[in-house]
């Protein structure tokens, strides 16, 4: 029997410290990067762990009993996550997302919800302010969330057979549960409400049809995600990836679709409405079609790492600025100048980078980062 090598995983390892530049970076709403693209969008990861184990997320070989989550020292409050984030406002950003892990594992995150939920943009309006949740936990949640001033909810949902779900999380979670709980998010208000299909070819690409029948004409949004070679743990492979050309194929053959355009710029999901105005779905294609171009997100981990990019292989650490004493002032200037440095377009380079090389396996995990 061959030997399973497991990857050296520990995030902490690659951060680098956030320095305030000598020459004040004001938080003017008008920040580019070194490309050009503008701060918009911030995901906030609240918890680093997570009730499921999703092959292609926490596989259950790495993300075991042993496995050594964040200290509860190490976790941004929820004051410090406001303060950071009000100052990611003024900077230019206009949605925040809280993410996980699994974010409704976070005690009380409610509390957090209703204090971003007071934030405003550079022009004086609420943030859109919104949550990736598996849904376990939703039937329980959804009405405080929405009480708190959650705006949406987008739910991870692999497959409607319960046996393929099942092994998806790889924790025997019954999809019945995760179903409940879009319905008590739909009652509570929490919309529109978005659904995300990770396929996986071989493995549940048998669901997409049934996903789509059952979604089609309830409102909600249902979008298929590529399989993504993020992280270091998941084994990936290219042969596993459904391309969206192929998958919008299978699905037109019984649900005619018209392309849509976009809504904003630096989308990840390309648009489709079905042909008999019964709603839309969307395709989210981060291998073979790259939307690095306009890339206007930011993400920081649960213990205040500033991470460019999806595959990056290190953050910029805000947690010592935040608790070391920087005014508001000299943490925008230092996540300022930060930004100003990006030129991070992972997916679009992919193709011409070589696989499996030593930076690829020390990428962060998105368990970690949040998607
Ligand atoms: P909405 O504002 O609700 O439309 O959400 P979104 O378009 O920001 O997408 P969402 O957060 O639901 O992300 C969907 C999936 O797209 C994630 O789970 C990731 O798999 C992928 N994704 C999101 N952002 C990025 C990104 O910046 N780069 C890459 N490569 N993939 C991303
Ligand atoms: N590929 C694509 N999407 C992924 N996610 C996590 N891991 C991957 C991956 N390898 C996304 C899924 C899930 C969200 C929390 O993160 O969309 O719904
Ligand atoms: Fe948990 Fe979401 Fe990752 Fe699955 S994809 S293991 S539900 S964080
Ligand atoms: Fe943005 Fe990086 Fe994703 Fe490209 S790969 S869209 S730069 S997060």
């Amino acid at each position: 029997m061959s030997e399973r090598v497991i990857p050296l995983i520990d995030q902490r390892l690659h951060r680098r410290a956030a320095t305030v530049p000598a020459q004040a970076v004001a938080p003017t709403g008008l920040l580019g990067d070194a490309l050009g693209r503008p701060l918009r969008d911030l995901r906030i990861s609240v918890t680093d762990r997570c009730n499921f184990r999703c092959s292609y997320c926490m596989p259950k070989e790495v993300f075991d009993k042993d496995y050594q989550y964040l200290p509860h020292g190490a976790l941004l409050s929820f004051e410090e996550i406001t303060r950071v984030a009000r100052v990611f406002a003024a900077h230019g950003v206009q949605k925040i997302r809280l993410t996980g892990g699994e974010p409704l594992l976070r005690k009380n995150l409610e509390i957090l919800v209703e204090q971003l939920a007071a934030l405003r943009t550079t022009e004086g309006l609420p943030l859109d302010l919104t949550l990736t949740t598996n849904g376990s936990l939703l039937t329980r949640k959804a009405k405080a969330l929405k009480a708190a001033g959650l705006q949406r909810v987008t739910v991870s949902l692999d497959g409607l057979d319960d046996t393929v779900f099942r092994a998806m999380n790889d924790v025997d979670f019954p999809v019945a549960e995760v179903l409940a709980g879009i319905e008590a998010a739909q009652a509570a208000g929490l919309g529109p409400i978005k659904v995300n299909m990770v396929v996986k070819k071989g493995t549940n690409d048998d669901q997409i049809l049934p996903m789509a029948r059952h979604f089609k004409g309830t409102g909600i949004v249902l979008r298929f995600i590529e399989y993504m070679d993020v992280g270091a743990t998941n084994g990936w492979r290219m042969d596993e990836v459904l391309p969206s050309a192929e998958l919008i194929e299978r699905l037109q053959r019984e649900l005619p679709l018209v392309p849509l355009d976009p809504t904003a710029p630096g989308e990840t999901a390309e648009r489709w409405a079905y042909a008999d105005g019964s709603g839309e779905i969307g395709v989210i294609s981060s291998v073979t079609q790259a939307f690095c171009g306009d890339c206007n997100r930011a993400r920081l981990s649960t213990e205040g790492q500033l991470y460019l990019c999806l595959f990056a292989t290190e953050g910029h650490d805000l947690r010592h600025l935040i608790r070391g004493g920087a005014s508001d002032a000299e943490l925008a200037s230092a996540i300022g100048a930060i930004w100003q440095g990006r030129d991070d377009r992972y997916s679009q380079l992919r193709a011409s980078l070589p696989p499996e090389t030593g930076e690829g396996k020390r990428r962060v995990e998105m368990s970690y980062i949040g998607g």
